[in-house]
């Protein structure tokens, strides 16, 4: 069997969950990416008890990783906007292909790391920053590719779900809830992104340029958060028989599109209303398929790594194929097939 060397950028929630499920699935992940798929190194700077690292080369630098000539595939974790920028140019200009959770780092430099991307012949895959373990960047891009996507709206942050979830069935106090969300590994580094919207705003962008290719645009999503959702504001609306719930929208409208995140009060029968903890849903309306929904962790150690490592089989898949059977990878670039006008709400 063909061996796929990858090497982790980080060794936190992610990173962890990813070296955890990588070594007790191994013989199902290599069987299904037809060939061995080997952890090289991880750039760390520190260790994580939460996963036994002795048999792998570890190295404090993580530019380490990306200039490692046996690296296939660099594995971004380390998150944020800076270094992550800059580990994954360098991979991608050392000819190494990328496989990231980092969000915030697609919806707001993506453009032009795809353009390098593309320049060096390397695929930048990111299915784990949007919707947790959730495989929707891939059933958007290749199980609804026969439609015209009309519209989606999801719940893509499970730190605010969990803490408007808690405060509805428990009657807990935000910060209390937002202390163990951070505890339970599901928070952002800067907890703000999660409840001031701006989590759930890079990840629209993305969806919504990967259904109806157009380039990411952050800066015109319409973004508000959950902070000024009151114990009583909970409350009210369930008297009235609905729930609260934090939704990133991304809508057709003409040669138009509309981009918001902000609260919303669902009627609670209605299933996104049902969606509970940190469990996230996004509602996808193709042309000819209708709706279609998918539900599943939005956020955690393991259900994130299900999909960094869904990126990495389907890379690897791509690299071990014998030529005259190779699918070429899809990458997940938007195809810039549209030019929609972004309107101001
Ligand atoms: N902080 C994010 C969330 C992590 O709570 O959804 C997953 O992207």
């Amino acid at each position: 069997l063909k061996s796929v060397k990858i090497g982790i950028c980080g060794l936190g929630t992610v990173g962890s969950g990813t070296v955890n499920v990588l070594s007790r699935n191994a013989s199902e992940i290599n069987s299904r990416a037809g060939c061995n798929i080997i952890i090289e190194q991880i750039g760390a700077r520190r260790d994580n008890p939460n996963c036994d690292t002795s048999q792998i080369s570890i190295t404090r630098d993580i530019f380490d990783v990306v200039v490692n000539p046996d690296i296939d595939i660099v594995v971004e974790l380390i998150g944020g906007t800076t270094v992550a920028k800059e580990l994954v140019l360098k991979a991608i200009a050392n000819g190494k292909h990328v496989v990231t959770a980092n969000k915030a780092l697609i919806a707001e430099h993506g453009n032009e790391i795809f353009k390098a991307a593309k320049e060096k012949g390397v695929t930048v895959a990111f299915e784990a920053g949007i919707a947790g373990g959730i495989p929707i960047i891939k059933s958007i891009k290749e199980g609804l590719a026969a439609n015209k996507i009309e519209w989606l709206a999801g719940i893509i942050n499970g730190t605010g779900n969990f803490i408007l979830t808690e405060m509805r069935d428990k009657g807990r106090a935000f910060e209390d809830v937002l202390k163990e969300a951070q505890e339970l590994g599901y928070a952002e580094a800067d907890p703000t992104f999660d409840v001031e919207g701006i989590d759930a705003a890079h990840k629209l962008v993305i969806l919504a340029s990967i259904a109806f290719g157009i380039p990411l645009q952050f800066d015109k999503v319409f973004t508000e958060g959950i902070t000024k959702i009151t114990e009583e504001d909970v409350a009210y609306a369930q008297e009235l028989g609905y729930r609260i719930k934090h939704l990133g929208i991304a809508r057709r409208v003409g040669n138009s599109a509309e981009l918001r995140v902000h609260p919303t009060m669902i009627p609670k029968e209605r299933l996104l209303a049902n969606v509970d903890g940190v469990m996230n849903a996004v509602l996808v309306q193709g042309d000819a398929v209708g709706p279609t929904l998918y539900y599943g962790a939005g956020a955690g150690d393991e259900p994130t790594a299900s999909a960094v490592i869904a990126d990495v089989v389907d890379l690897a898949r791509t690299l071990t194929a014998d030529p005259e059977h190779r699918v070429p990878h899809l990458g997940f670039q938007p195809d810039l097939l549209n030019d929609l006008e972004i309107l101001p709400i």
